[in-house]
């Protein structure tokens, strides 16, 4: 019999004698019973346009002349300047406050996005430093409130996607250079290390390789061997779980046979992560509701069926691209046909900043709402286990704002209260 033969052997027997257990438990957290009710907070120590344009207006002029991302803001400020601004925002935007509120709405979960140059800079990087001890605090008022969290490594060196919120925007030279990947390597390493220990074993559930590497666009063996080299040196390191990002290959069951324990029985506790969003082409946005709700029960059906647990590590309420620089500084929208869409499936107006009264109108919040309580019921379906919505508060964008989100009665309070029930055709509550 040759290996293959006995690994597909295994495979099967595996299958009939133990259905449910494929994952090694740890005290961290048990993906196999316990949903994530969670928030990204996104925009905190990796800048994003959107979610803080203030910041980028700060520059003044038109928009062609502002920086589009947090490599080329520290680079206009200089590093002295850089440091003042973002350690003023940094000790603002997210308080402790913050993470008690959370805990009052229901959350048991945030995850926090960071980049590489946190911990590291690559010769002539102009990224400044001092995220580490914000990341700390976090991570304290997360164990005062009940709080788990996940530490994303949101940016790698040459940026891994492109987008502004990689550090780097319309970029990608992530894998071009093996210097890139070893600082990456020991970035994450240095993760590892300082938050396995037994100070951070109630909060950190989870270490993220690398948030969203373009599939499509990267070197997949690359990536592969990225993420098996990662989870070795989470596991030198302690037990915290593994999260891989799907890369955006999120059907057709893409990730299965990479970092299983059926086919690799020392492999424990991997969890692929989820985004979705239905806003980045066209025919996603004209998609009305019924559609859009749809769509998610189907991503929730789907996902069930995959080897691995899965999360939804990002979502979001918004059912337009309208969110002022969402698309990036100095570009519009394809909702209102100012960016990559030459006819306008609506209009921005009410959207581009926050128009409280527009999400009052009892018809828009309830098809907000619907929108969000399917999505929470799709993914807290059988083997995806939660939901992190993103983000947990913006400078002014209600359709991406948790906070304002639960203050209109578009997100449910408590979380699991239904004005539409069972949309999904299956009952998660
Ligand atoms: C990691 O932990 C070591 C040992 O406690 C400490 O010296 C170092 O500053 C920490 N590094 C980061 C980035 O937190």
């Amino acid at each position: 019999m040759n290996l293959s033969l006995i690994y597909l052997f295994s495979l099967i027997t595996f299958t009939l004698s133990s259905p449910i257990k494929l994952q090694k438990r740890n005290s961290r957290w048990d993906y196999s019973s316990d949903d994530i009710y969670g928030v990204n907070i996104g925009g905190w120590l990796v800048l994003e346009p959107y979610i803080t344009p203030s910041l980028f207006d700060a520059f003044g002029g038109e928009d062609s002349t502002k920086p589009v991302d947090e490599y080329h803001f520290t680079q206009y400020y200089g590093k002295d300047n850089a440091e003042k601004v973002l350690q003023n925002h940094w000790s603002t935007f997210m308080t402790e406050d913050d993470f008690e509120l959370m805990s009052q709405y229901g959350l048991n979960f945030v995850r926090i996005p960071i980049g590489y140059w946190a911990f590291e800079l690559l010769d002539n990087d102009p990224y400044v430093q001092g995220q580490v001890e914000y990341l700390n605090k976090a991570l304290k008022w997360c164990a005062k409130y009940n709080l788990k969290a996940w530490i994303d490594l949101h940016g790698v060196p040459g940026s891994q996607n492109g987008f502004d919120n990689s550090g780097l925007r319309d970029t990608l030279t992530w894998q071009n250079d093996q210097k890139n990947i070893d600082v990456t390597v020991s970035v994450l390493k240095t993760i590892a290390e300082n938050y396995s220990t037994d100070e951070y074993k109630d909060v950190v559930i989870g270490i993220e390789l690398v948030n969203e590497p373009i599939g499509h666009d990267l070197d997949e063996t690359k990536l592969e061997d990225y993420y098996n080299q990662g989870y070795d040196i989470i596991r030198e390191n302690g037990d915290v779980p593994v999260i891989i990002h799907d890369a955006f290959y999120q059907l057709d069951h893409h990730w299965d046979n990479i970092l299983n324990t059926q086919i690799d029985p020392n492999i424990w506790d991997v969890i692929v992560d989820h985004h979705h969003y239905q806003i980045f082409s066209v025919d996603e946005l004209k998609r009305d509701i019924d559609d859009h709700v749809k769509v998610a029960c189907n991503l929730g059906w789907q996902e069930a069926n995959e080897y691995h647990y899965n999360v939804v590590g990002e979502w979001t309420a918004a059912l337009t691209d309208c969110a002022k620089w969402l698309n990036g500084v100095n570009r519009g929208a394809r909702w209102d046909a100012t960016f990559q869409n030459d006819y306008a499936i609506g209009t921005c107006d009410h959207l581009f900043t926050a128009d409280y009264s527009y999400f009052q109108d009892e018809s828009v919040r309830s098809m907000y709402r619907k929108y969000v309580e399917a999505q929470m019921d799709a993914y807290t379906h059988s083997k995806v286990m939660g939901w992190i919505f993103w983000c947990w508060k913006t400078e002014n964008l209600i359709e991406w704002d948790f906070k304002q989100l639960v203050s209109l009665n578009i997100i449910p309070q408590p979380l699991t209260s239904r004005e539409y029930y069972n949309q999904c055709g299956y009952v998660t509550y």
